[in-house]
């Protein structure tokens, strides 16, 4: 049995990552590719667990240390309970976020030495890492403000603008560090003209 591909979808609040993952999984449908569509943190019970205090805008007392460890046991769970039996399994695994989230958010965005999340890294994961991962970048302000007119912010919405500009900048940086698995997309524009820029990388990760 060959083992599925790990895809991973990334990016700053805003930036259309709900949409564009929708548009994804038609993709592989109409191709007839068996997928699993999950997220971080969360896709399993405990995990979502975990989101929900994790995204709780009344939990004000969660240190960056406590943030960042959540979100490696959530992961931790995921992982072993979703991810790496379904890719063992054959499957191709959609993760909407992923360990470049926590390199941006709690490493970019608080100041976490990149030291303490690539230790963890090694820990909750092992070798693995996504065999694709896509970013959707869009300026902070652009995302900001499409974010803001949705429901009511949760606890990482209500961050500065300042906290995001690391935040994506992390996420720039990972991606020209690491380009064989980063594709960036502009995900500026049309939702029509966003697909088509994602159908693209699609075409190319399908090709036979
Ligand atoms: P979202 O995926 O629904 O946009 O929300 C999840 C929030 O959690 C988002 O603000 C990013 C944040 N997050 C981290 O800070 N670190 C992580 O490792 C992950 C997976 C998410």
């Amino acid at each position: 049995m060959t083992r599925g591909k790990f895809i991973t979808i990334e990016g700053v609040e805003g930036v259309g990552k709900t949409t564009s993952i929708a548009f994804i999984e038609d993709y592989f449908k109409q191709l007839s590719q068996d997928i699993l569509l999950t997220r971080e943190p969360g896709g399993t019970p405990l995990a979502e667990k975990i989101r929900d205090l994790l995204l709780d805008a009344r939990q004000t007392s969660i240190t960056d240390n406590t943030e960042l460890l959540l979100m490696f046991a959530a992961r931790a769970q995921h992982l072993e309970e979703k991810i790496v039996p379904a890719l063992e399994a054959g499957h191709w695994v959609i993760c909407d976020r992923f360990t470049d989230a926590t390199y941006a958010y709690q490493g970019g965005g608080r100041g976490i030495e990149i030291s303490r999340i690539a230790s963890l890294e090694e820990w909750v994961q092992g070798a693995l890492r996504p065999d694709l991962t896509l970013l959707l970048d869009l300026p902070v302000d652009e995302g900001l403000k499409r974010a803001g007119e949705r429901s009511t912010p949760d606890r990482f919405e209500q961050e500065k603008q300042a906290f995001f500009e690391r935040v994506r900048e992390t996420y720039l940086g990972m991606a020209r560090a690491e380009p064989q698995r980063y594709r960036v997309i502009d995900a500026s524009g049309s939702i029509e003209a966003v697909q088509s820029r994602i159908k693209t990388v699609l075409d190319e990760l399908t090709a036979p």
